[in-house]
């Protein structure tokens, strides 16, 4: 029975472990080749002061484990000689500069004619497949015509100052690596401006290098005429005004992990950690100073610059920060995640999915830690996509979404004691169609081995609170370690799945997780439902 005046059960959320007030000593930020990567100047960091870059001129590099920045000198288009017909190659760099130095009027109803000639100048080969319907609605209904005097054109002056800014090289976190970019939230901002303007050379199509990378380009942002499409402008843009009001002096840390071997979750004799399970709230706004699972595609950030709009989408448009981690994250496998700590939150939305709508912006008051990063931890990690409901219960598919979580969730160098809650939910079972009761008991027995507790947020359901607590509170009452949990899992499969034939299983798991825990502590079944010891 669901009791409705109940919104939260197990431990109360305060009394869960948040940053900074849990976090250990921040080892002093230095550049280390090979595993972390700072484009600052480290010695002038100062609190708010916009940090420096680092090193003071561009190191023009055009190579395949590095980005290629639209202003290296080997960004070149090729032209035709009108008199010889003969094939040149141009910087498109200098193009870009022309074009965009060029483009704006103050008169608002054009300003999005004026973007997307501009555009199609240094994107010329695509000028018969880019649509900038939404763009135009976007500057022709929303826009206010005071702020479209600045906003593009302020814009367009940030991307131009990428070879200024963006200094050093910028290492694609490629496949297997273990390592992490630091970088200034106006670093950040110059490539994010180059973004909206399509400069990023080779990322206009998957056919290239980069097939395996995220889009960066904005360009199907663009594109048709649906509403959703103009509240996500209207969020991003939110953010881009909001850079030329206050200038952001933090920084972002973007850290790819790999787990370089799997657990053995059998031999595991972990105990559960501490659950805070709430019908009510969200990742983002009540586990502020927690671990935030971010529910994400193996190419980060999903369908954020062109059309979905869930959790993961949703997330990147409000910290839109988070999005130039596209720019140089290869698609996850299957044993690793993205870390990004330090990113603001500009935009509050209303909604969700096809109600989705930008809300005005948000003043982030979230405190700083000795690096000068917001204390917001975000962990993307891509769950299984599930069309056939059976599939997930088979161990190798356990076994890769356990170790996902698992990757995403441990900090091997850090104290337990250190590390805050996990805050998380549905992962995996909204787009990607996974069960949320089997998710919700993988996710506490990856927390557990990573020894962080757990604030679950089952996004209105009531039910699933009732049912995930009690579970919960059933296998800790009586010790049942994450091995066990484990091994049960292995059975129910063995047991309930594969007899099936296809069909959904007539035993829910949480029922079969209660008969063989009682059954095997009571055989005569006299005493079910009482404590082991
Ligand atoms: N806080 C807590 N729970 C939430 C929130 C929130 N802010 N938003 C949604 N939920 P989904 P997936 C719950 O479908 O299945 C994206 O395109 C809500 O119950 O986003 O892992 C990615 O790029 C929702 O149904 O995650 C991937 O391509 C559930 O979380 C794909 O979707 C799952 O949200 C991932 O799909």
């Amino acid at each position: 029975v669901v009791k409705p005046d109940v919104k939260w059960l197990g431990m109360p959320i305060n009394e869960l472990k948040r940053m900074p007030e849990c976090g250990g000593p921040l080892p002093p930020l230095k550049d280390v080749p090979g595993q972390h990567t700072v484009m600052i100047r480290t010695d002038l960091l100062q609190n708010g002061k916009v940090p420096v870059p680092y090193p003071a001129k561009f190191i023009d590099t055009w190579d395949d484990v590095h980005v290629k920045m639209p202003c290296s000198s080997w960004n070149l288009f090729p032209v035709q000689d009108e008199e010889t017909l003969e094939l040149q190659k141009r910087s498109r760099w200098e193009l870009i500069k022309e074009t965009l130095n060029n483009t704006f009027t103050s008169q608002h109803a054009l300003q999005a004619s004026f973007t997307s000639n501009a555009i199609l100048k240094y994107n010329a080969s695509q000028a018969k497949k880019w649509d900038f319907t939404a763009l135009r609605l976007y500057c022709t209904k929303v826009l206010e015509p005071d702020a479209a005097e600045h906003l593009l054109p302020d814009m367009a002056q940030l991307a131009l100052r990428a070879s200024e800014l963006c200094t050093k090289p910028i290492p694609l976190l490629k496949r297997g690596m273990n390592h992490s970019i630091t970088m200034s939230q106006k670093q950040v901002a110059c490539l994010l401006a180059n973004a909206f303007f399509c400069t990023f050379p080779r990322r206009n199509s998957r056919r290239t290098e980069y097939y395996n990378y995220p889009d960066i380009n904005f360009f199907r942002l663009f594109e048709g005429s649906s509403s959703r499409k103009i509240e996500k402008l209207k969020t991003l843009m939110c953010y881009f005004k909001s850079l030329t009001e206050q200038k952001p002096t933090g920084l972002v840390t973007f850290t790819r992990k790999s787990l370089d071997k799997p657990l053995n979750w059998k031999s595991s004799q972990t105990r559960l950690t501490n659950l805070h399970i709430t019908c009510e709230g969200t990742i983002e706004d009540d586990g502020y100073g927690m671990l935030q699972v971010d529910f994400a595609n193996r190419f980060v950030g999903g369908g954020v610059t062109s059309s979905g709009l869930v959790q993961e989408e949703i997330r990147f448009l409000i910290n839109p920060e988070l999005i130039v981690s596209r720019l140089f994250t290869e698609a996850l496998d299957h044993n690793e995640c993205l870390i990004i700590t330090g990113t603001q939150q500009y935009s509050k939305y209303t909604g969700y999915g096809q109600t989705y709508q930008w809300d005005g912006s948000h003043q982030d008051t979230i405190p700083s830690d000795g690096w000068q990063r917001r204390c917001t931890e975000i962990v993307a990690i891509d769950a299984l996509q599930f069309n056939n409901f059976l599939e997930q219960f088979r161990p190798e598919r356990l076994n890769r979404e356990l170790n996902k979580a698992y990757c995403g969730f441990a900090r091997p160098e850090e104290q337990s004691i250190n590390l805050a809650a996990v805050a998380t939910g549905n992962w995996g079972c909204g787009v990607f169609g996974g069960d949320t009761r089997l998710k919700a008991l993988l996710q506490m027995l990856a927390a557990a081995e990573a020894g962080r507790d757990v604030a679950y947020f089952t996004f209105g359901d009531s039910q699933l609170m009732t049912d995930v607590h009690k579970m919960h509170s059933f296998l800790t009452q009586r010790k049942i370690s994450v091995g066990e949990v484990y091994d049960l899992l292995g059975q129910y499969y063995s047991s309930v799945c594969k007899s099936c034939l296809g069909r959904r299983p007539d035993v829910s798991l949480y029922s079969f997780i209660y008969q063989q825990v009682s059954s095997s502590l009571a055989p005569d079944d006299s005493d079910r439902g009482s404590a082991r010891h």
